[in-house]
């Protein structure tokens, strides 16, 4: 969404692929980046799948911390901006409440530790870089978040199960991609925590929200009925998971960027996505 977003914006775009800029090789990273020319270099790229991370470590610390870190000494030497895509998973997620930017990194899984390692390493390589944390991604109709997964269930008729120990803040592609390209980013460095704004939110009521969501725009004749699980029960799930990583954005704010709910990000995720089931 980025690119498209981007191009449509008359930006000029370098993209990659995985084949070409393998990140488990860091240094061949780097000289892409030196030799790219680009102004802007935004790293989305990320084993983000907890469990791999978990089974491959190595791989996870290659490809989520010392690639981002080749390429933000890259741009250094090269004047060009960079910008690197975090996560609320570099918290423990202890205490619930919404977390300053500035609260400690104390990652409870190989994921977790791997992008807040990234996050050091691209700080002291390159203190003009900017790392946007983002949490619970949704709005991708291709790239399928507890939100659209949960709404897919409910049109087949499925058993629903979601989370309902863990909260976050579900924050829509859109409003990501948004802030990426905003103005006001632009002498912008170190940390800023990009998410929607309110309440911590349970993948429980997230579920519910988009669920009732698709009840009301008469995608589902009924409102399916959605089981409670706690984390620890979930059997696909190898590695602990963070209970309460909600951030706050008030750091956002105080650039003059808005955010909407995270209540209305799960609406209009759901709205996205019955929208791409039905085209
Ligand atoms: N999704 C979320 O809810 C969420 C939450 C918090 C933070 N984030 C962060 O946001 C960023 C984007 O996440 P996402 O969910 O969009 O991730 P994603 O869907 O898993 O996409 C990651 C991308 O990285 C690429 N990639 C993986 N290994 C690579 C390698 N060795 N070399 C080059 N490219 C490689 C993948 O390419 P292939 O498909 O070819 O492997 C894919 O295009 C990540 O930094 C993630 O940590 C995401």
């Amino acid at each position: 969404m980025l690119c498209e977003v981007a191009r449509a914006a008359g930006h000029e775009l370098l993209t990659p692929t995985h084949a070409e800029c393998d990140l488990e090789h860091p240094a061949a990273v780097g000289d892409l980046v030196l030799r790219g020319g680009a102004e802007l270099v935004v790293n989305c790229a990320a084993i983000s799948r907890v469990e791999e991370c978990e089974h491959d470590a190595l791989r996870a610390h290659l490809v989520n911390a010392m690639s981002p870190a080749a390429m933000a000494l890259a741009c250094r030497h090269t004047g060009a901006r960079f910008i690197h895509l975090s996560t609320d998973y570099v918290l423990d997620g202890r205490r619930p409440g919404l977390k300053p930017a500035d609260a400690r990194c104390r990652p409870v899984n190989t994921y977790g530790s791997s992008k807040a390692e990234a996050e050091f390493q691209v700080r002291e390589s390159n203190s003009e870089a900017l790392i946007l944390r983002v949490s619970w991604v949704c709005g991708n109709p291709s790239k399928p978040s507890f939100v659209e997964n949960a709404v897919a269930q409910a049109l087949r008729g499925e058993k629903i199960i979601a989370a309902e120990d863990q909260d976050s803040m579900p924050t829509h592609v859109r409003d990501i991609v948004r802030v990426i390209l905003s103005p006001q980013l632009v002498d912008a460095s170190g940390v800023l925590q990009v998410t929607s704004s309110g309440e911590p939110m349970s993948r429980y009521d997230g579920v519910r929200i988009a669920l009732e969501r698709a009840h009301a725009m008469g995608a589902l004749p009924q409102l399916p009925s959605v089981e409670a699980r706690k984390v620890c029960n979930m059997s696909r799930f190898c590695a602990p998971r963070p209970a309460h990583t909600a951030m706050d954005n008030c750091r956002l704010l105080a650039l003059g960027i808005s955010m909407p709910s995270a209540h209305e990000s799960v609406c209009h995720a759901a709205d996205d996505y019955l929208r791409y089931v039905s085209a």
